[in-house]
Protein backbone atom coordinates (compact mmCIF):
# COMPACT_ATOMS: atom_id res chain seq x y z
CA UNK A 1 0.00 0.00 0.00
CA UNK A 2 1.74 3.20 -1.06
CA UNK A 3 1.97 6.19 1.40
CA UNK A 4 -0.98 8.29 -0.23
CA UNK A 5 -3.38 5.27 -0.04
CA UNK A 6 -2.91 4.59 3.50
CA UNK A 7 -3.30 8.19 4.44
CA UNK A 8 -6.83 8.34 2.27
CA UNK A 9 -7.47 5.37 3.87
CA UNK A 10 -6.40 6.61 7.34
CA UNK A 11 -8.40 10.13 6.54
CA UNK A 12 -12.00 7.49 5.61
CA UNK A 13 -11.49 5.99 9.18
CA UNK A 14 -11.14 8.91 11.06
CA UNK A 15 -14.08 10.67 8.98
CA UNK A 16 -16.36 8.01 9.46
CA UNK A 17 -15.61 7.71 12.99
CA UNK A 18 -16.44 11.32 13.46
CA UNK A 19 -19.78 10.91 11.46
CA UNK A 20 -20.27 7.82 13.67
CA UNK A 21 -19.76 9.79 16.93
CA UNK A 22 -21.63 13.03 16.17
CA UNK A 23 -24.36 10.32 14.97
CA UNK A 24 -24.42 8.85 18.57
CA UNK A 25 -24.08 12.26 19.86
CA UNK A 26 -26.93 13.55 18.04
CA UNK A 27 -29.14 10.39 19.01
CA UNK A 28 -28.73 11.70 22.76
CA UNK A 29 -29.16 14.88 22.50
CA UNK A 30 -32.28 14.38 20.70
CA UNK A 31 -33.44 11.86 23.12
CA UNK A 32 -32.94 14.25 25.73
CA UNK A 33 -34.84 17.01 24.55
CA UNK A 34 -37.34 15.63 21.40
CA UNK A 35 -39.03 12.74 20.64
CA UNK A 36 -39.27 12.00 16.90
CA UNK A 37 -42.44 10.06 15.36
CA UNK A 38 -41.89 8.81 12.19
CA UNK A 39 -44.63 8.16 9.88
CA UNK A 40 -44.76 6.08 6.95
CA UNK A 41 -48.03 6.76 5.25
CA UNK A 42 -49.47 6.35 1.27
CA UNK A 43 -49.23 10.37 0.55
CA UNK A 44 -49.83 9.81 -3.29
CA UNK A 45 -50.54 6.18 -4.94
CA UNK A 46 -53.63 4.01 -5.55
CA UNK A 47 -54.32 4.80 -1.64
CA UNK A 48 -53.05 8.40 -1.84
CA UNK A 49 -56.20 9.91 -0.19
CA UNK A 50 -55.78 8.19 3.36
CA UNK A 51 -52.45 9.43 3.93
CA UNK A 52 -53.80 12.82 3.47
CA UNK A 53 -56.08 12.43 5.88
CA UNK A 54 -54.10 10.76 8.05
CA UNK A 55 -51.55 13.77 7.94
CA UNK A 56 -54.24 16.41 8.48
CA UNK A 57 -55.46 14.73 11.45
CA UNK A 58 -52.28 14.50 13.11
CA UNK A 59 -51.59 18.03 12.67
CA UNK A 60 -55.02 19.14 13.64
CA UNK A 61 -54.51 17.19 17.08
CA UNK A 62 -51.17 18.58 17.53
CA UNK A 63 -52.29 22.06 16.79
CA UNK A 64 -55.40 21.21 19.39
CA UNK A 65 -52.71 19.97 22.03
CA UNK A 66 -49.51 21.67 21.48
CA UNK A 67 -46.19 19.78 20.37
CA UNK A 68 -44.68 19.10 23.68
CA UNK A 69 -46.03 16.27 26.14
CA UNK A 70 -44.12 15.50 29.43
CA UNK A 71 -41.51 17.96 28.65
CA UNK A 72 -40.50 16.68 25.79
CA UNK A 73 -40.60 18.64 21.95
CA UNK A 74 -42.46 16.24 19.32
CA UNK A 75 -41.38 15.92 15.97
CA UNK A 76 -43.04 14.16 13.36
CA UNK A 77 -41.17 13.36 10.31
CA UNK A 78 -43.53 12.56 7.54
CA UNK A 79 -42.60 9.82 4.89
CA UNK A 80 -44.58 8.86 1.69
CA UNK A 81 -44.85 5.50 0.93
CA UNK A 82 -46.44 6.40 -2.49
CA UNK A 83 -48.86 3.31 -1.34
CA UNK A 84 -45.42 0.79 -2.22
CA UNK A 85 -44.64 -1.61 0.57
CA UNK A 86 -41.07 -2.03 -0.52
CA UNK A 87 -41.09 1.89 -0.31
CA UNK A 88 -42.10 1.43 3.26
CA UNK A 89 -39.52 -0.60 4.55
CA UNK A 90 -36.68 1.86 3.16
CA UNK A 91 -38.42 4.12 4.33
CA UNK A 92 -39.21 2.94 8.13
CA UNK A 93 -35.77 1.64 8.07
CA UNK A 94 -34.11 4.88 6.99
CA UNK A 95 -36.08 6.33 10.10
CA UNK A 96 -35.37 3.65 12.27
CA UNK A 97 -31.38 3.92 11.34
CA UNK A 98 -30.70 7.57 11.01
CA UNK A 99 -33.52 9.65 12.42
CA UNK A 100 -33.60 7.27 15.49
CA UNK A 101 -37.13 7.45 15.76
CA UNK A 102 -38.53 6.44 19.67
CA UNK A 103 -41.95 6.12 17.26
CA UNK A 104 -43.67 4.93 14.13
CA UNK A 105 -46.98 5.03 12.47
CA UNK A 106 -48.19 2.66 9.68
CA UNK A 107 -50.51 3.12 6.86
CA UNK A 108 -52.09 0.22 4.66
CA UNK A 109 -52.00 -3.29 4.91
CA UNK A 110 -49.04 -4.17 2.25
CA UNK A 111 -47.07 -1.35 3.54
CA UNK A 112 -47.83 -1.97 7.27
CA UNK A 113 -46.78 -5.68 7.01
CA UNK A 114 -43.57 -5.06 5.17
CA UNK A 115 -43.01 -2.46 8.02
CA UNK A 116 -43.33 -4.85 10.81
CA UNK A 117 -39.79 -6.70 11.31
CA UNK A 118 -38.30 -3.49 11.23
CA UNK A 119 -40.30 -2.97 14.12
CA UNK A 120 -40.17 -5.40 15.83
CA UNK A 121 -36.24 -5.34 15.38
CA UNK A 122 -35.26 -2.26 16.15
CA UNK A 123 -38.26 -2.68 19.43
CA UNK A 124 -40.17 0.43 18.18
CA UNK A 125 -44.01 1.11 19.13
CA UNK A 126 -46.04 1.11 16.37
CA UNK A 127 -49.38 2.59 15.78
CA UNK A 128 -51.39 1.23 13.09
CA UNK A 129 -53.06 3.91 11.64
CA UNK A 130 -54.93 2.57 8.08
CA UNK A 131 -54.80 -0.68 8.01
CA UNK A 132 -57.88 -2.67 8.56
CA UNK A 133 -56.21 -6.06 8.12
CA UNK A 134 -56.95 -8.25 11.03
CA UNK A 135 -52.89 -9.93 10.51
CA UNK A 136 -51.60 -6.99 11.03
CA UNK A 137 -51.10 -6.48 14.56
CA UNK A 138 -50.23 -9.81 14.97
CA UNK A 139 -47.11 -9.34 12.53
CA UNK A 140 -45.05 -7.45 15.09
CA UNK A 141 -45.42 -7.44 18.87
CA UNK A 142 -44.46 -3.31 18.96
CA UNK A 143 -47.61 -2.85 16.60
CA UNK A 144 -50.78 -1.17 18.30
CA UNK A 145 -54.00 -0.03 15.95
CA UNK A 146 -55.67 2.45 16.35
CA UNK A 147 -57.77 2.33 13.43
CA UNK A 148 -60.33 -0.19 12.38
CA UNK A 149 -60.99 -3.95 11.22
CA UNK A 150 -62.98 -5.00 8.00
CA UNK A 151 -63.87 -7.57 9.51
CA UNK A 152 -65.73 -5.86 12.79
CA UNK A 153 -67.95 -4.01 10.29
CA UNK A 154 -68.66 -6.50 7.68
CA UNK A 155 -70.06 -9.51 9.79
CA UNK A 156 -72.25 -6.63 11.55
CA UNK A 157 -73.72 -5.81 8.42
CA UNK A 158 -74.18 -9.88 7.34
CA UNK A 159 -76.30 -10.07 10.02
CA UNK A 160 -78.04 -7.21 9.84
CA UNK A 161 -78.99 -7.79 5.76
CA UNK A 162 -80.32 -10.98 7.00
CA UNK A 163 -82.56 -9.62 9.46
CA UNK A 164 -83.47 -7.50 7.25
CA UNK A 165 -84.75 -9.90 4.68
CA UNK A 166 -82.14 -10.61 2.38
CA UNK A 167 -81.51 -13.91 0.78
CA UNK A 168 -79.35 -13.74 -1.75
CA UNK A 169 -76.22 -11.66 -2.22
CA UNK A 170 -73.20 -10.37 -4.33
CA UNK A 171 -70.01 -10.09 -2.89
CA UNK A 172 -68.02 -7.30 -4.85
CA UNK A 173 -64.30 -6.83 -3.49
CA UNK A 174 -61.63 -4.63 -4.13
CA UNK A 175 -59.04 -7.32 -4.81
CA UNK A 176 -55.96 -7.19 -1.51
CA UNK A 177 -56.24 -7.70 1.63
CA UNK A 178 -58.68 -6.03 3.42
CA UNK A 179 -61.33 -6.78 0.68
CA UNK A 180 -60.79 -10.44 1.21
CA UNK A 181 -60.96 -10.08 4.69
CA UNK A 182 -64.43 -8.01 4.66
CA UNK A 183 -65.83 -10.71 1.66
CA UNK A 184 -64.91 -13.78 4.47
CA UNK A 185 -67.17 -12.04 7.09
CA UNK A 186 -69.88 -11.25 5.42
CA UNK A 187 -69.94 -14.77 3.69
CA UNK A 188 -69.35 -15.97 6.98
CA UNK A 189 -72.14 -14.35 8.69
CA UNK A 190 -74.26 -14.16 5.65
CA UNK A 191 -74.19 -17.63 5.09
CA UNK A 192 -74.37 -18.66 8.66
CA UNK A 193 -77.95 -16.90 8.94
CA UNK A 194 -78.68 -18.64 5.94
CA UNK A 195 -78.43 -16.45 3.43
CA UNK A 196 -76.75 -17.51 0.01
CA UNK A 197 -73.77 -15.78 -1.50
CA UNK A 198 -74.52 -16.54 -5.32
CA UNK A 199 -70.88 -14.97 -6.12
CA UNK A 200 -67.72 -13.03 -5.22
CA UNK A 201 -66.67 -10.57 -7.98
CA UNK A 202 -63.00 -9.00 -7.58
CA UNK A 203 -62.39 -5.83 -8.83
CA UNK A 204 -58.54 -4.63 -8.94
CA UNK A 205 -57.22 -1.80 -6.49
CA UNK A 206 -55.74 0.45 -8.87
CA UNK A 207 -57.83 2.67 -11.15
CA UNK A 208 -60.70 0.60 -10.76
CA UNK A 209 -63.71 0.48 -13.32
CA UNK A 210 -66.25 -0.83 -11.43
CA UNK A 211 -68.80 -1.02 -14.14
CA UNK A 212 -68.57 -4.48 -15.90
CA UNK A 213 -68.64 -6.00 -11.75
CA UNK A 214 -72.02 -4.28 -11.29
CA UNK A 215 -73.39 -5.60 -14.32
CA UNK A 216 -72.07 -8.90 -13.89
CA UNK A 217 -73.46 -8.71 -10.04
CA UNK A 218 -76.74 -7.39 -11.45
CA UNK A 219 -77.20 -10.64 -14.23
CA UNK A 220 -76.92 -12.76 -10.82
CA UNK A 221 -79.79 -11.28 -10.10
CA UNK A 222 -79.13 -10.70 -6.13
CA UNK A 223 -81.66 -8.72 -3.47
CA UNK A 224 -78.33 -8.05 -1.85
CA UNK A 225 -74.86 -6.21 -2.85
CA UNK A 226 -72.04 -6.54 -0.52
CA UNK A 227 -69.75 -3.66 -1.52
CA UNK A 228 -66.25 -3.34 -0.26
CA UNK A 229 -64.04 0.14 -2.01
CA UNK A 230 -61.14 1.31 -0.03
CA UNK A 231 -61.43 5.05 1.31
CA UNK A 232 -60.65 7.30 -2.14
CA UNK A 233 -62.91 5.09 -4.31
CA UNK A 234 -66.20 5.90 -2.88
CA UNK A 235 -67.09 8.67 -5.33
CA UNK A 236 -66.11 6.98 -8.26
CA UNK A 237 -68.21 3.76 -7.46
CA UNK A 238 -71.29 5.54 -6.10
CA UNK A 239 -71.02 7.16 -9.94
CA UNK A 240 -70.95 3.70 -11.87
CA UNK A 241 -73.33 2.30 -9.51
CA UNK A 242 -75.78 5.42 -10.64
CA UNK A 243 -75.18 5.49 -13.81
CA UNK A 244 -75.94 1.84 -14.15
CA UNK A 245 -79.14 2.04 -12.79
CA UNK A 246 -78.29 0.25 -9.88
CA UNK A 247 -79.78 2.90 -6.94
CA UNK A 248 -82.55 2.37 -8.64
CA UNK A 249 -82.94 -1.38 -8.99
CA UNK A 250 -84.18 -2.35 -5.37
CA UNK A 251 -81.55 -4.27 -5.01
CA UNK A 252 -80.06 -3.50 -1.31
CA UNK A 253 -76.45 -2.31 -1.59
CA UNK A 254 -74.56 -2.57 1.90
CA UNK A 255 -71.42 -2.43 2.96
CA UNK A 256 -68.70 -2.32 5.39
CA UNK A 257 -68.26 2.06 6.18
CA UNK A 258 -65.84 2.91 3.86
CA UNK A 259 -68.36 2.71 0.75
CA UNK A 260 -69.77 5.80 2.15
CA UNK A 261 -66.76 7.68 2.86
CA UNK A 262 -67.63 11.16 4.54
CA UNK A 263 -64.56 12.24 2.18
CA UNK A 264 -66.68 11.25 -0.92
CA UNK A 265 -70.23 11.06 -0.01
CA UNK A 266 -71.20 14.72 -0.28
CA UNK A 267 -70.05 14.54 -3.38
CA UNK A 268 -72.47 11.54 -4.10
CA UNK A 269 -75.62 13.84 -4.46
CA UNK A 270 -78.70 10.80 -4.32
CA UNK A 271 -76.63 8.23 -5.45
CA UNK A 272 -76.07 6.42 -1.82
CA UNK A 273 -79.28 7.72 -0.22
CA UNK A 274 -80.56 5.05 1.63
CA UNK A 275 -77.71 2.88 1.61
CA UNK A 276 -76.86 0.86 5.16
CA UNK A 277 -73.24 0.20 5.92
CA UNK A 278 -72.01 -1.10 9.51
CA UNK A 279 -69.24 1.84 10.24
CA UNK A 280 -67.24 3.15 13.36
CA UNK A 281 -67.35 6.66 12.34
CA UNK A 282 -69.65 9.11 10.79
CA UNK A 283 -68.96 12.05 10.40
CA UNK A 284 -72.75 13.00 11.63
CA UNK A 285 -71.90 10.93 14.94
CA UNK A 286 -74.26 13.29 17.46
CA UNK A 287 -71.11 13.83 20.02
CA UNK A 288 -70.45 17.27 20.94
CA UNK A 289 -66.42 15.88 20.59
CA UNK A 290 -67.11 14.69 17.19
CA UNK A 291 -68.80 17.48 15.96
CA UNK A 292 -66.19 20.07 17.50
CA UNK A 293 -63.92 18.02 15.37
CA UNK A 294 -65.96 17.54 12.08
CA UNK A 295 -65.94 21.60 12.66
CA UNK A 296 -61.95 21.77 13.48
CA UNK A 297 -60.65 19.48 10.45
CA UNK A 298 -63.17 21.83 8.15
CA UNK A 299 -61.28 24.57 9.17
CA UNK A 300 -57.84 23.32 8.45
CA UNK A 301 -58.14 21.54 5.65
CA UNK A 302 -60.25 24.32 3.66
CA UNK A 303 -63.80 22.63 3.87
CA UNK A 304 -63.02 19.06 3.88
CA UNK A 305 -65.23 16.64 5.67
CA UNK A 306 -64.04 14.61 8.32
CA UNK A 307 -63.92 10.65 7.73
CA UNK A 308 -63.49 7.22 9.23
CA UNK A 309 -59.37 7.57 8.17
CA UNK A 310 -59.21 10.66 9.76
CA UNK A 311 -59.98 9.75 13.21
CA UNK A 312 -57.43 6.72 13.15
CA UNK A 313 -54.73 8.89 12.91
CA UNK A 314 -56.03 11.33 15.18
CA UNK A 315 -56.44 8.80 17.92
CA UNK A 316 -53.29 7.78 17.32
CA UNK A 317 -51.56 10.50 18.12
CA UNK A 318 -53.92 10.63 21.31
CA UNK A 319 -52.93 7.00 22.21
CA UNK A 320 -48.87 8.51 21.56
CA UNK A 321 -49.62 11.99 23.75
CA UNK A 322 -51.13 9.70 26.80
CA UNK A 323 -49.00 6.61 26.58
CA UNK A 324 -45.96 9.40 27.11
CA UNK A 325 -47.49 11.36 29.43
CA UNK A 326 -48.00 7.91 31.23
CA UNK A 327 -44.25 7.30 30.91
CA UNK A 328 -43.02 10.69 32.36
CA UNK A 329 -41.43 10.74 28.93
CA UNK A 330 -39.50 7.86 28.69
CA UNK A 331 -39.66 6.51 25.03
CA UNK A 332 -37.92 2.59 26.68
CA UNK A 333 -40.39 0.55 24.23
CA UNK A 334 -41.58 -1.75 26.66
CA UNK A 335 -42.70 0.97 29.11
CA UNK A 336 -44.49 2.98 25.98
CA UNK A 337 -46.47 -0.47 25.03
CA UNK A 338 -47.69 -1.36 28.72
CA UNK A 339 -48.85 2.29 28.82
CA UNK A 340 -50.38 1.92 25.74
CA UNK A 341 -52.16 -1.51 26.17
CA UNK A 342 -55.41 -1.34 27.65
CA UNK A 343 -55.43 2.23 27.27
CA UNK A 344 -59.03 3.66 26.80
CA UNK A 345 -60.85 7.30 26.23
CA UNK A 346 -63.46 8.81 24.04
CA UNK A 347 -62.72 9.24 20.18
CA UNK A 348 -64.74 11.57 17.78
CA UNK A 349 -66.50 8.18 16.94
CA UNK A 350 -67.35 6.90 20.36
CA UNK A 351 -65.62 5.41 23.46
CA UNK A 352 -62.94 2.94 22.23
CA UNK A 353 -59.67 1.25 23.62
CA UNK A 354 -57.12 -1.13 23.01
CA UNK A 355 -57.01 -4.63 23.83
CA UNK A 356 -54.47 -4.81 26.40
CA UNK A 357 -53.78 -8.91 24.91
CA UNK A 358 -54.06 -8.26 21.08
CA UNK A 359 -53.26 -4.39 20.79
CA UNK A 360 -55.91 -4.10 18.55
CA UNK A 361 -59.30 -1.58 18.68
CA UNK A 362 -62.05 -2.10 20.59
CA UNK A 363 -64.78 -0.57 19.79
CA UNK A 364 -68.37 0.57 18.72
CA UNK A 365 -69.84 -0.47 15.32
CA UNK A 366 -73.11 1.74 14.24
CA UNK A 367 -75.76 0.92 11.54
CA UNK A 368 -76.51 3.26 9.67
CA UNK A 369 -78.18 4.71 7.05
CA UNK A 370 -77.20 7.33 4.53
CA UNK A 371 -80.14 10.33 4.65
CA UNK A 372 -79.78 14.44 3.85
CA UNK A 373 -78.84 16.27 6.20
CA UNK A 374 -78.87 20.12 5.86
CA UNK A 375 -78.99 19.05 1.96
CA UNK A 376 -75.91 16.83 1.87
CA UNK A 377 -75.96 12.98 2.50
CA UNK A 378 -74.29 11.51 5.72
CA UNK A 379 -74.17 7.95 7.13
CA UNK A 380 -76.87 8.58 10.30
CA UNK A 381 -76.81 6.30 12.66
CA UNK A 382 -79.68 4.55 14.23
CA UNK A 383 -78.42 1.18 16.32
CA UNK A 384 -74.74 0.80 17.90
CA UNK A 385 -73.26 -2.51 18.97
CA UNK A 386 -71.14 -1.65 21.58
CA UNK A 387 -67.18 -2.24 22.31
CA UNK A 388 -66.71 -4.52 19.12
CA UNK A 389 -63.33 -6.87 19.25
CA UNK A 390 -61.81 -8.11 15.71
CA UNK A 391 -63.74 -10.92 15.23
CA UNK A 392 -60.63 -12.86 13.56
CA UNK A 393 -58.20 -12.31 16.26
CA UNK A 394 -61.57 -13.53 18.68
CA UNK A 395 -62.28 -16.65 16.32
CA UNK A 396 -58.22 -17.41 17.08
CA UNK A 397 -58.44 -17.59 20.48
C1 LIG B 1 -56.04 -1.15 4.49
O1 LIG B 1 -54.91 -0.75 4.20
O2 LIG B 1 -56.20 -2.22 5.09
C2 LIG B 1 -57.23 -0.32 4.15
C3 LIG B 1 -57.08 0.89 3.48
C4 LIG B 1 -58.19 1.65 3.18
C5 LIG B 1 -59.46 1.20 3.54
C6 LIG B 1 -59.60 -0.01 4.20
C7 LIG B 1 -58.50 -0.76 4.51
O3 LIG B 1 -60.55 1.94 3.26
Amino acid sequence: MSPKTGSVHKYFAIAGLAIATAALGCGRAAAEDTIKIGLVMPMTGAVGAAGQEVAAAVRLYMAQHGDTVAGKKIEILLRDDGSVPDVAKRLAQELAVNDHVAILGAGTTPSAMSMAPIATEAKIPTVVMISGTSVVTERSPYYVRTCFTLGQQSGIIADWAIKNGSHKAVSVLSDWAPGAEAGKAFEQHFTQGGGQLLDTLKVPLQNPDFAPFLQRARDLQPDTLFVFVPAGQAGTFARQFAERGLDKSGIKLVGPGDIVDDNDLAATGDALLGVVTAGFYSAAHPSKLNQDYVAAYAKATGGKRANFISVGGYDGMHLIYAALEKTGGNTDPDKLLAAMKGMSWESPRGPISIDPETRDIIQNVYIRKVEKRNGEPYAVEFETFEHVKDPLHQAAK
